[in-house]
């Protein structure tokens, strides 16, 4: 009767849309239950990759169940756009429910997201720019319009009318920006509002309902763990919860009926906007690895900071999230490199640092403390068991296991749902 977490362990795009995939085939149903559009979980199908911002990755199995929990911000613009995608290549899909308390996203939000970064100069975040942080700011200032608010047409319109009045104010006065088309959105959110129509649920029930009954939910984090709001390196992180903790009211289910954590790893680290990253490699081997693993984002095609396993981030992390067991992925990436390293530990001012530091700026001051070990030569990405793998991957991942004090259940060695290595079954 508990539900299985599956987070990010680093700073997102760690593979979590293949592993949910995976995992899929044996769940009931995929809950999101924070962030928005700003995510992007490629699946694989059969050679074929298929990008997902709003939609949980368990879409492609048609068995499954899917929810856009309250705590997600949605924007239905960016929710249509992704049905019509996936209904016109044919595959069957699983059914899809909308929380009926998710915070709705607006056009105003998307331009705001991009005026504050650019009034933020040189200390911008680098966000996704799809209106998330200013989606968050209306909820939790108590002003954000919710689905359920689209229920009747008139109050709907005159609450998003005022809405756009006092965002009007702050567009004009902050940014001298003109102002926005209030009769356009209020057209095309009345549309959204019919069209929603037969998506709508209470999904707390849904996910409570199921849950009791036995069957297998599946709890999806958006981001990653050192991009949440608290717990992150902020500032530069995102407006939401992705670690475990966040995923019980963000689906509106109590804590204690999350149970597993798998935390979902990439065998280096990876990184997309600013902040600081203290194994990053902004060197030919970064580019290498970059170039190796297609690191280009799948939400804004930016290219993504590439850098050693940092155990010091994964280890915090599962401490954040009580991670049962690590999900290691991209690991045939690493293939053909004479030498690999994994961060340990840092030093900072020449001392040994416990725990993970609160600020950017003593984050920035820290320096990695490496182990090194040989890498392997031959291409991993057609093993299907742990024993097949050369002897220098196996200790690779042994390595991260002793580092972050967490087993590797799971390892991913292509981007296809076949490429994976059980070691120790979840969700059994
Ligand atoms: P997510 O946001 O955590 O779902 O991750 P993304 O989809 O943004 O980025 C992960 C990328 O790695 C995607 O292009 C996946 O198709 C790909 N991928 C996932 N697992 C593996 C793997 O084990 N090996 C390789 N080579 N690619 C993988
Ligand atoms: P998935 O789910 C990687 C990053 C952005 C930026 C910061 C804030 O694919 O792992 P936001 O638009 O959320 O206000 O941006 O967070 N970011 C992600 N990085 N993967 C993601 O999602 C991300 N979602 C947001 O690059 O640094
Ligand atoms: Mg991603």
């Amino acid at each position: 009767m508990s539900g299985l977490a599956v987070i990010g362990s680093q700073w997102g795009d760690e593979g979590k849309g293949k592993i949910i995939d995976y995992l899929a085939g044996k769940a009931d149903m995929v809950v999101r239950s924070q962030g928005g559009s700003n995510a992007g979980h490629t699946v694989a199908v059969n050679g074929r990759k298929h990008a997902l911002h709003l939609i949980p990755s368990g879409v492609l199995n048609e068995n499954t169940v899917n929810i856009v929990g309250n705590g997600v911000v949605f924007d239905p613009e960016g929710f249509f756009a992704e049905m019509d995608a996936l209904e016109s290549e044919g595959i069957p899909l699983g059914a899809v429910f909308v929380s009926d308390r998710a915070h709705l996203v607006f056009p105003y939000h998307r331009l705001l997201d991009g005026l504050y970064e650019k009034a933020r100069g040189e200390g911008d975040i680098g966000t996704t720019g799809k209106g998330i942080g200013p989606a968050y700011m209306d909820k939790i200032e108590r002003s954000g319009l919710r689905v359920c608010d689209m229920e009747d047409a008139s109050s709907f319109r005159s609450r998003l009318e005022a809405q756009i009045e006092r965002k009007n104010l702050v567009m004009e006065r902050l940014f001298g920006a003109p102002p926005l088309d209030g009769e356009g959105i209020v057209g095309q959110y009345l549309g959204y509002a019919e069209r929603l129509r037969p998506f709508v649920r209470d999904t707390g029930l849904l996910v409570h309902e199921a849950l009791m009954a036995g069957r297998k939910v599946l709890f999806e984090g958006a981001q990653g763990s050192m991009l949440d709001i608290d717990l992150g390196t902020y500032p530069y992180v995102t407006s939401s919860h992705p670690v475990s903790g966040g995923f019980a009211t963000g689906a509106g289910i109590g804590a204690g009926l999350i149970g597993e954590v798998i935390g979902v790893t990439k065998a280096y680290t990876t990184r997309v906007g600013k902040g600081p990253f203290v194994t990053e490699l902004a060197d030919g081997t970064g580019d290498r690895i970059r170039e190796i693993g297609h690191e280009y984002g799948a939400t804004t095609g930016r290219p993504r900071r590439c850098g050693w396993f940092d155990g010091v981030v994964v280890r915090y992390s599962a401490r954040a999230n009580n991670t049962s067991g690590l999900a290691l992925t991209l690991l045939d990436v690493l293939g053909g490199f004479d030498e690999l390293r994994l961060c340990k530990g840092y030093v900072r001012r020449g001392k040994r640092i416990e725990g993970f530091p609160a600020s950017v700026d003593a984050l920035a001051e820290c320096e990695p403390e490496y182990e090194v070990l040989p890498g392997w030569k031959s291409d991993i990405s057609g093993c299907r068991d742990f024993d097949g793998l050369p002897e220098n991957a196996k200790g690779y991942v042994r390595a991260v296991e002793g580092i972050t004090g967490v087993p590797v259940k799971i390892v991913s060695v292509g981007p296809d749902r076949e490429q994976t290595i059980v070691r120790s079954e979840v969700f059994a």
